[in-house]
């Protein structure tokens, strides 16, 4: 405890000196969250970091989220203190995988999931997350879409939107791993319980929840709802934003096993060294930054 809070200081320190400011995701570790300037969604915590007038942005997250930090703030230098954090789902597609389909649906618009590397991002008319994926396919004059790369955000958004979606076959493995009967046990041990699921759920997880939102929809919904226990769909690094944020309300796992092992490689250990040898560079090269930022902005302004 002591060390971690030694740690603490010291992390705090070096990013005052360096000008720096640092992020971290909703599922990042409890000792991450606590010492972040922002905590939030991978987006929300991009675009507030664009804003600051800090020279570096320390990314607690994974790689994806690192370069769309890049995309927006091309003149900050990016620092993804572990290198080898990344993301299963953005790795189910390529920018070659991407163009070989497109080959097969000529001039088809591409929405594309911000769990997404840069590279496919710049092949894609425009970008979304979980929390306005309806309302941009609903925006796109186009009754037929293809959808990258998560396969149940697409189901989610077809079934929201008359729209005929064609379907990436990627997901990730730790939303998409959630049972009907892990959600079953966990109403039966709480049946007062609220189930709150993440569109990166298979459908028959969204047909059984009460509410279907995103991490920064979760923590929204769980701070205004009257109710005072919920089961928690995601990843669950967010129980610790939950508690913190609502000492008076109960918050589930839908599953322990929703863990993803990837959110969890960053400690505050490697936060010092990241900041103290500057290490852990995100750069996304013009050529790919530019069409990539189109496609986020064309997200923005909807
Ligand atoms: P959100 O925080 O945007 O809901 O994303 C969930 C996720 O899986 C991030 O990796
Ligand atoms: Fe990727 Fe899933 Fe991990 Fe999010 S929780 S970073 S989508 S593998």
């Amino acid at each position: 405890m002591e060390g971690s809070i030694k740690m603490r200081e010291k992390v705090k320190r070096l990013l005052k000196e360096k000008n720096a400011i640092m992020l971290a995701h909703n599922y990042q570790l409890p000792e991450i969250q606590d010492t972040a300037d922002m905590c939030g969604d991978s987006l929300e915590l991009s675009r507030k970091a664009a804003r600051t007038d800090a020279d570096i942005i320390v990314f607690c997250g994974v790689h994806f989220m690192a370069e769309t930090a890049s995309i927006l703030s091309p003149d900050k230098t990016v620092l993804l203190p572990r290198k080898d954090a990344g993301c299963e789902m953005a790795d189910m597609i390529t920018a070659a995988s991407l163009k070989a389909r497109l080959a097969q649906l000529p001039h088809m618009p591409v929405v594309t999931y911000v769990n997404s590397t840069a590279e496919v991002k710049a092949l894609s008319t425009i970008c979304c997350t979980s929390a306005n994926v309806v309302k941009v396919t609903e925006s796109l004059d186009a009754d037929e879409i293809l959808m990258t790369p998560d396969r149940n955000l697409a189901k989610y958004a077809e079934s929201q939107t008359g729209k005929k979606i064609h379907i990436w076959d990627g997901c990730c493995p730790f939303h998409d791993r959630l049972t009907p009967d892990q959600v079953s046990t966990a109403r039966q041990a709480h049946p007062d319980a609220v189930f709150m699921a993440h569109p990166e759920c298979r459908p028959e997880i969204l047909e059984m929840a009460d509410v279907i939102a995103s991490t920064s929809g979760m923590i929204a919904h769980a701070k205004a709802a009257p109710e005072s226990e919920f089961i928690v769909g995601t990843e669950v690094g967010l129980l610790h934003t939950l508690n913190k944020q609502n000492p008076g309300k109960k918050f589930y796992p839908a599953s322990e096993a929703l863990l993803c092992k990837d959110m969890k490689k960053i400690t505050l250990k490697d936060v010092v060294s990241c900041l103290e040898n500057l290490t852990g560079e995100v750069k996304v090269p013009e050529e790919i930054r530019v069409p990539a930022l189109a496609a986020v902005e064309r997200m923005i302004a909807i």
